[in-house]
């Protein structure tokens, strides 16, 4: 078994969603609908796939998992998230039919990363955002499979949702600060999201999200939260708390490996099917209506 340090974000991410319970309404309740607004379309459900790279053909199958995992975004009618590639697998991944917002990193070559996001407008991308989580890394700016990034200023994050004309979604806020720059530039959306554990001791997204949720309350831009979401249970967490979508991610890697686009579309339909499920078993029959009034949280133990 690994090692894993106490400062690891993700258990500590773990520790904290599983320290919040639920309490339930059966009285006057009735079958709920998880049918979620996002940018002016309606998906069947507020979950959503995550910002992924680098997946290769499990199992000798023609397609990469990120294929794979995309054409099953369609066929549940949710909405879609790559990250790093190029503008040829970008392509691929639009020519699937979901719905994709293309989630760019911060290149240390600028073209590069408007050249991405202008492919991205022409090739018909759903939105278009940046994971600003990946700028620094232990040497000072990051290198990502040999790439060199950097640092992104609000005016910089302000042109690309100017040039662009396609919603902007910012990946990596963890504070109420980078919100208010969200904001301030105009962002459509933010994801809350320690990547999988970019710093130690980072925030648990959903301890993030009340603050960051009061901080934008005057704003339209929506909030998904992604980091450990795994189940119907941790989503339905997630709308109480404030958020109008939660993306799962390594939790669908195994469905994914093993029965590629079938396997992501019984984990989806079984992740809004619980979700369904807590939805009518507490009183809301919309997501919209989701809130923290159902919620209990036990003082959360250490990792
Ligand atoms: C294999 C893999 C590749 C990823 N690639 C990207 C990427 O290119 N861009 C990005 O913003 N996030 C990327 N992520 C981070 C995920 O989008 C997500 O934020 C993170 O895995 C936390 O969610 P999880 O705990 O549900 O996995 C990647 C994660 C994994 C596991």
């Amino acid at each position: 078994m690994d090692y894993i340090r106490e400062s690891d974000a993700n258990v500590i991410t773990k520790k904290y969603l599983d320290s919040i319970l639920i309490e339930p309404r059966y009285i006057d309740s009735k079958v709920a609908d998880t049918k979620t607004e996002f940018f002016g379309e309606v998906f069947d459900s507020p979950v959503m796939t995550p910002a992924f790279s680098h997946l290769k053909n499990y199992n000798n199958r023609p397609l990469t998992g990120l294929e794979e995992y995309s054409i099953a975004a369609k066929e549940c009618n949710i909405l879609n998230f790559v990250g790093m590639m190029e503008n040829d697998q970008f392509e691929k991944i639009v020519r699937t039919g979901a719905k994709t917002v293309r989630i760019v990193k911060p290149y240390k070559d600028n073209g590069k990363v408007k050249d991405q996001f202008a492919f991205a407008k022409e090739v018909g991308a759903f939105g278009i955002g940046m994971d600003i989580d990946h700028i620094f890394g232990e040497k000072g700016y990051d290198v990502v499979v040999g790439e060199d990034m950097t640092f992104q200023t609000t005016e910089m994050l302000a042109g690309y949702v100017q040039a662009y004309d396609l919603p902007f979604v910012v990946k990596g806020v963890l504070s109420v600060a980078d919100a208010l720059k969200c904001k301030e530039i105009g962002a459509k959306a933010i994801i809350i999201s320690h990547h999988h554990g970019r710093i130690p001791y980072a925030v648990p997204p959903l301890m993030a999200l009340p603050k960051i949720k009061e901080a934008l309350k005057d704003t339209d831009i929506k909030i998904i939260v992604d980091c450990s979401i795994d189940s119907g249970a941790d989503v339905f967490k997630a709308l109480a708390l404030g958020a109008d979508a939660a993306a799962v991610g390594r939790s669908m890697m195994p469905s994914l490996e093993k029965d590629g686009t079938e396997g992501v579309k019984e984990f989806i339909g079984k992740v809004t099917s619980d979700l369904k499920y807590l939805m009518s078993s507490t009183g809301f029959d919309s997501v919209s209506k989701i809130d923290s009034s159902v919620l209990v949280t036990v003082s959360c133990p250490s990792p």
